[in-house]
């Protein structure tokens, strides 16, 4: 049994319904991107949602339409993947690294609050291998200080927060359809935005110019006229065909995660030199990873390689990144957690048989 750390699914129907269009060769964005985004707001009940390309141009578009300049500051974890500090620098604005939650891997309110300054225009939360950060807190910190909330919610499709989902609660939330998402097009990504003038703005993701508003005229060009600096952001119709397909049963196989979650908890949590994350009832995790604390790393990652089983950890701090000044934030539990944590698989190619046989490997010992 091989048991990498992730898989990438795709629905069965996708190849008769991608064959379907490359038929039909309207493979720009048309009609199914449509489609796709009604079903997103369907099966998750977002309010407004406009995909994209990528998890990373919805983060930079987000901050773009959020305002955010030159010399700004936005905050951000240092656990994360480097696009969610990139796209910073891509706007000349100023990264600043907060700490995280030793036993979550997010954002931590009390760093959030010591780091802001003048300055910050926007706070982006990274909800951790898709367990939702403290939103209602860091809203209220928002608002508190005139700051913009932009969720990374790369890993959280399908989470949700006091029964709301992940994607209702701030100003915009990220996702991100990459290969190995829980849902995904190839590549692709979504903003979601609880603000219709925010939503209007994000339309415009094709060069800045709302197709939907610009018709062809009889000279055979659109009529439109771009007031501000555009991108090419836009998904199309095969990435979107793919989307669709990888939908019908999301909450099928997200639930299927949930309980390989529960059952990791429950029969880990009994292993001395384990110590598993925390996680509050008022929230969801979608459980893009399952990860912990472990004793003696190195060996806990050979032990399990030995019987054909990835462990990983992921994502280190991106910090120290010469990019983003390659220096020290002295972020205590950041060090911690760096020493510690451990993700196994889980993913939809992982039944109750593969858990067990983890379970099992790892009560081996290591
Ligand atoms: C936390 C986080 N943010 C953003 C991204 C970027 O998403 P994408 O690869 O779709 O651009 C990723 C990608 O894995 C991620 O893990």
């Amino acid at each position: 049994m091989n048991i990498p750390i992730f898989n990438t699914y795709i629905d069965q129907s996708a190849v008769s319904e991608i064959t379907k269009l490359f038929i039909s060769a309207l493979l720009s964005e048309g009609e199914i991107v449509k489609q796709f985004e009604k079903q997103l707001e369907l099966v998750f009940g977002f309010k407004k949602c406009i995909t994209l390309n990528s998890g990373t141009s919805s983060l930079h578009l987000a901050l773009v339409v959020a305002g955010i300049k030159e010399g700004d500051e936005v905050i951000l974890p240092a656990q994360t993947f480097v696009a969610t500090g990139l796209v910073i620098l891509q706007l000349k604005a100023k990264p600043i690294f907060a700490d995280i939650d030793y036993l979550t891997g997010n954002i931590s309110l009390e760093s959030i609050k010591s780091k802001i300054t003048s300055k910050t225009k926007a706070i982006i939360p990274v909800h951790w291998g898709g367990y939702p950060c403290d939103l209602d807190e860091i809203n209220f910190i928002a608002k508190e200080n005139n700051i913009i909330v932009i969720e990374d919610a790369a890993h959280a499709l399908g989470a949700t927060y006091k029964n709301r989902p992940i994607g209702n609660i701030s100003d915009f939330t990220c996702f991100s359809f990459q290969a190995i998402k829980h849902l995904t097009t190839g590549d692709g990504g979504a903003i979601c935005t609880i603000t219709n003038k925010y939503h209007e703005i994000i339309k415009k993701r094709w060069f800045g110019i709302d197709r939907s508003k610009s018709q062809l005229t009889e000279l055979g060009e659109r009529n439109y006229n771009i007031n501000e600096l555009g991108y090419k952001y836009h998904l199309n119709n095969y990435a979107a065909t793919l989307g669709l397909a990888n939908l019908k049963d999301y909450h099928f196989r997200l639930n299927k995660r949930i309980e390989i979650a529960k059952y990791y908890q429950n029969e880990l949590s009994k292993i001395n030199s384990i110590k598993l994350f925390k996680y509050k009832s008022d929230r969801q995790s979608a459980f893009w990873l399952f990860g912990f604390h472990v004793e003696k790393r190195n060996d806990f990652i050979r032990a399990l390689k030995e019987k054909k089983i990835t462990a990983s950890v992921i994502h280190q701090r991106i910090d120290r990144n010469d990019v983003f000044g390659g220096k020290n934030n002295y972020l205590i539990n950041q060090e911690k957690f760096d020493e510690t944590q451990i993700h196994i698989p889980i993913h939809d190619s992982i039944d109750k048989e593969k858990a067990e046989y983890i379970v099992d490997t790892i009560r081996m010992g290591w």
